[in-house]
């Protein structure tokens, strides 16, 4: 019989009139405008069009909808048993009603799915409202790369959340140097 991947340790409940869904390409243009809106470093319309064809080949991108419009959104890939948060925001105008942490369940969810041992992002080192989610979540600092964010010389803090530890609590979650992929967090 098929080992059955281990049980999230905080169901998520989504918040009332959302829905998680699939990123498809009718989202992309509302995405689009949202990145702009948030990061100085935006990626184009064509690269979230890539993730959505990327979609049974490792990618996983989700959307959050209320009332058919994008509240937030995550890229991840999975690569072997390794997973990487590439992307993930919420429009300005609906933070702090619990989108994000609403994203990173669901992704983290699939990746228990997975059997994923580690979960990777990188975060400005500056942006202490996402250090604070991720950390939340049990993602711990693994390192920094110097100048990663190079329009503003800004550093990026390199964090992981070892999931291979959870089913062997008494583990080190010791673990290499991640994959190789370039995300923008
Ligand atoms: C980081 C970001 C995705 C959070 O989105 P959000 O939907 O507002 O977050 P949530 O409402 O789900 O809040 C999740 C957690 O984030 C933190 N947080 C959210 N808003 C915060 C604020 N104004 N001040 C401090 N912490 C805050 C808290 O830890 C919060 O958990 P809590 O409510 O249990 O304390 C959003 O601010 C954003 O899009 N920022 C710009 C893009 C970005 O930085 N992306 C991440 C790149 S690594």
């Amino acid at each position: 019989m098929a080992e059955e991947p281990p049980a999230d340790p905080d169901p998520m409940i989504l918040p009332l009139g959302t829905a998680i869904v699939a990123m498809s390409d009718a989202h992309v243009p509302q995405i689009a405008l949202l990145e702009l809106t948030v990061f100085t470093d935006p990626w184009p319309a064509s690269a979230f069009r890539e993730e959505v064809a990327r979609g049974a080949r490792g990618g996983y991108s989700r959307v959050l909808v209320e009332s058919g419009a994008v509240r937030a959104y995550s890229v991840a890939w999975f690569v072997a048993d390794e997973g990487h948060l590439a992307n993930l925001a919420t429009d300005p105008v609906h933070r702090g009603r619990g989108f994000a942490r609403a994203v990173l369940r669901d992704l983290l969810a699939e990746a228990r799915r997975r059997g994923t041992a580690n979960v990777w992002l990188e975060v400005r080192t500056g942006n202490a409202v996402a250090i604070r989610l991720y950390q939340a979540h049990g993602f711990r600092a693994a390192g920094i790369r110097k100048g990663y964010y190079q329009k503003e010389r800004e550093d990026a803090l390199v964090m992981v959340l070892p999931l291979e530890a959870e089913g062997d609590r008494g583990g080190n979650g010791q673990h290499g140097g991640g994959i190789g992929a370039e995300g923008k967090e």
